[in-house]
């Protein structure tokens, strides 16, 4: 599984962390491959990883098993179509594309066809090896390349799969736009606790630290959210006059809300973003 040689077509923070990832994971480096428009960033991880850096985005692509597609969503196109004509060694070579918004149908087309494509939506926690990915492969990828495609998003953090594409766009207002919730949350608390008098450096600590906590016991506990928060909750007590608080306030029924509006934003994104592909 780790003899595939991978190229990465731009050189971000996302391809970043997941060639740091796959390296941590034990990949040879020198199976790995970065092209970017900006030669610095390209020499940047060159020299951090002892990865290969291509001169052009068709280097890269020439001599690798997999394409990693890491630029912008706005330049996805441009660099499909690029790709597209050129002579690749392998022209069934699986293409993995990290790109919010953008739908396989579209990738496949402006990649000239019937290629395998695996679409996969990760999130910013990524970037410290804790991010949460969901993978969509189309009719073109094959069992290998899905068990590829996922040991490389797994060196990132979880991974799970959907069957339908649509779904994405779910995927994309829960755990894509989601760490932004929960630093809103932290934001909210640190103010809070400031008004009862907490010093700010004391309020920031304790409240990652029961983010970080609470997160700890819902990931190793397999009862779930809800009764770890029964649990804590003893009647009459402290945490229990809090919840009735958030309740009153609709806190459910915000996140439900919320939630929604990405969901419209995302659908929205995504259908601007493969206007041509129909064409
Ligand atoms: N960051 C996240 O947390 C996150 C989460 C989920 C999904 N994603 C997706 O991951 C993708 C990459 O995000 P990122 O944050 O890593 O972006 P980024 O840091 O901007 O990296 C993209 C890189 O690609 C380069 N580039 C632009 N055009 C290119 C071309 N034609 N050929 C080769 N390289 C080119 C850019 O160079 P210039 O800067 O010089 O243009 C930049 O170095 C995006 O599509 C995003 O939707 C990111």
């Amino acid at each position: 599984m780790k003899n595939h040689s991978i190229s990465f077509i731009g050189g971000g923070n996302m391809a970043g962390s997941l060639i740091g990832g796959l390296i941590a994971d034990g990949y040879a480096p020198n199976l790995l491959t970065v092209a970017d428009v900006d030669g610095e960033k390209r020499t940047q991880l060159q020299e951090r990883f002892g990865i290969r850096a291509a001169a052009s985005n068709a280097e890269a692509t020439r001599h690798s098993d997999i394409l990693v597609i890491a630029v912008k969503p706005q330049m996805v196109e441009a660099v499909a179509r690029e790709l597209a004509s050129e002579e690749r060694d392998e022209p069934k070579q699986l293409v993995i594309s990290i790109a919010a918004g953008i739908r396989t149908n579209s990738l496949a087309m402006w990649l000239g066809g019937k290629v395998p494509v695996v679409r996969a939506m990760p999130n910013t926690p990524a970037l410290v090896q804790s991010g949460a990915t969901v993978l969509y492969a189309n009719e073109y990828v094959n069992v290998l390349q899905r068990e590829t495609a996922e040991s490389i998003l797994r060196a990132v953090g979880l991974t799970q799969w959907v069957a339908d594409e649509t779904l994405m766009d779910a995927v994309t207002a829960l755990s894509g736009s989601g760490p932004a919730y929960f630093f809103l949350i932290m934001e909210a608390l640190e103010q809070a606790a400031g008004s009862l008098g907490l010093p700010p450096e004391l309020a920031r600590v304790l409240t990652i630290q029961t983010a970080f906590g609470a997160a700890k016991m819902a990931l190793e506990n397999t009862s779930g959210p809800e009764e770890l928060r029964i649990q804590v909750t003893s009647p009459g007590g402290t945490t229990e006059r809090a919840l009735q608080v958030l309740r009153e306030g609709n806190l459910c029924d915000l996140f439900r809300r919320a939630l929604q509006a990405a969901h419209e934003r995302s659908v929205e994104l995504s259908k601007l973003l493969g206007k041509d592909s129909h064409a």
